[in-house]
């Protein structure tokens, strides 16, 4: 099959969901169920799709930007049937598409091999064929439309379940919902469709029955039943999520990652070899982890690239940032957006960064907001180091030289310099440039009164009254 264009059925609520938001935008290992079938289809060789979309359309539009020109969406402005919402997409394709690879929004875990299949079952030097469609058996059809063949087992045409007759309930072949075809036929077939039927709908379902008399359809049945369920409700969303995230987990345990527990890797992360995930670490989004790195328990990492060798310790939060190779984070390290930690750098417990950089080896090993900073190579920030970056307007910029050394519990008032090298003295409060190799002091002196501590103790417990 060649110029081919996937069409993806997205219009419907999802009733079943009980939600404000269109089926297909709930997430399953981090991507809507959607981008999962978008993605699937482009694996196995679509060129572009055409996204039918019509409840919640603004948002089903919208959640489909980062694919560009590729995806298009068509509207169906009011849910009148599977095989209406194929007519809508149709105003939409391009005339040069010769097939079409027409799927369901809601069915994420499907497979791209299983669609490659569908789409060389296709034989583009038999124009008579029509039409492919996957099916598969499965112990519980209740809900699904059934496969009906005849004698002979060439496919009839596919029967809903409550237009089903008793003996045709008893079927346990379904349709998954995963067409090819012909796009001239489809634009010729749609036409024909009459909702008579039970729902009062136009049923794409009947356009297998006209590919049938025309002797032009031929049924794939899948392997794996279990990669082609529809999502309806929130517990088969549960269900396919434990399903997506067992086989990403035994995916990475065979290229070489070590994961303990109940670790959890999303789709689209990239983790490489002889990293170690241990209990109760999520990576989500656009995360990278390179080799050897170690990502102890329960840290949560989105769109974060960890370098090689680095170390995370538990209880590490980080988003939107970077860490550099050998850093060391953590425990209980919270890395805030644009956060840059550079190459053997170590970030320690109770520290919050929020857009800054901290060069190679700089050193905030202990309770410390450093926001809006640019820590040079080796520096070393004390316990309780503040960067006052904010004045309820706008935020302002700390820069720290290499080498430079900031004592405990210091306030850093920006916009300031701090020169290499320099020394800021513990509980200084900095308000301006610090030159190189300069050290700042800023506070009382401080007074000793002999023997005043007894009279002091004395006064305070008369007055106490015990
Ligand atoms: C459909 C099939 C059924 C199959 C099942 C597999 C038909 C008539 N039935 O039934 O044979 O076994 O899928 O899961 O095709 N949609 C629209 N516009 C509409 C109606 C639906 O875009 O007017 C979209 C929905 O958003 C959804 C998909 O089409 O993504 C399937 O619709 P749904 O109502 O879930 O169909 P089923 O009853 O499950
Ligand atoms: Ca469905």
């Amino acid at each position: 099959m060649n110029n081919v264009t996937a069409v993806i059925l997205a219009a419907g609520q999802g009733t079943r969901m009980k939600s404000q938001r269109a089926k297909v935008l709930h997430e399953l290992a981090g991507r809507s169920l959607l981008h999962h079938v978008l993605t699937a289809a482009f694996e196995a060789g679509a060129k572009d799709a055409l996204v039918v979309v019509g409840f919640d359309a603004d948002n089903v539009r919208a959640s489909l930007a980062s694919f560009g020109d590729r995806v298009r969406t068509a509207l169906q402005p009011e849910q009148r049937g599977t095989g209406h919402a194929v007519e809508c997409a149709l105003a939409e394709v391009p005339a040069s598409a010769e097939h079409l690879l027409i799927l369901c929004g809601d069915t994420p875990l499907i497979q791209s091999a299983d669609l490659e299949r569908l789409m060389k079952a296709m034989d583009p030097s038999d124009a008579s064929q029509v039409l492919s469609l996957l099916t598969c058996k499965v112990t519980d059809p209740t809900g699904y439309g059934r496969i009906v063949r005849d004698g002979s087992g060439a496919v009839l045409a596919i029967r809903e379940h409550r237009d089903c007759s008793e003996a045709e309930r008893a079927i346990d072949e379904i349709n998954p919902a995963m067409y090819a075809a012909r796009a001239s036929f489809v634009r010729e077939a749609v036409k024909q469709l009459k909702p008579n039927n039970a729902q009062g709908e136009l049923y794409f379902t009947d356009v297998v029955a006209q590919a049938a008399a025309l002797k032009g359809a031929k049924a794939v049945l899948a392997e794996d039943a279990s990669t082609l369920v529809g999502i309806n409700d929130r517990a088969q969303l549960f269900a396919a999520e434990e399903v997506m995230y067992q086989s990403i987990t035994d995916r990475l345990r065979k290229s070489g990652v070590t994961i303990r527990g109940d670790a959890r890797v999303d789709a689209g992360v990239v983790v490489e070899q002889d990293v170690v995930l241990e209990r109760g670490v999520v990576l989500r989004g656009a995360t990278v982890v390179r080799k050897g790195a170690f990502i102890d328990v329960g840290c949560v990492l989105t769109d974060v690239v960890v370098a090689e060798g680095a170390k995370l310790q538990p209880y590490s939060v980080a988003t939107k940032s970077s860490v550099g190779s050998k850093a060391h984070i953590g425990p209980f390290s919270h890395l805030r957006p644009d956060s840059e930690i550079g190459d053997e750098a170590h970030v320690g417990n109770f520290v919050e960064t929020k857009k800054t950089v901290l060069r190679k080896g700089a050193k905030a090993n202990h309770l410390a907001y450093l926001g809006d900073g640019d820590i040079g190579e080796g520096a070393n920030i004390g316990a309780g180091t503040i960067f006052c970056n904010y004045d309820g307007f706008r935020k302002h910029k700390t820069e720290i030289g290499p080498g430079a050394f900031v004592g405990s519990d210091s306030q850093i008032i920006a916009p300031v310099k701090i020169g290499a090298g320099a020394y800021v003295a513990t509980g200084t409060t900095v308000t301006k440039d610090v030159p190189d190799d300069a050290l700042a002091i800023a506070r009382l002196k401080q007074e000793n009164k002999e023997g005043y501590a007894s009279k002091l103790k004395a006064r305070l417990k008369a007055g106490s009254g015990k």
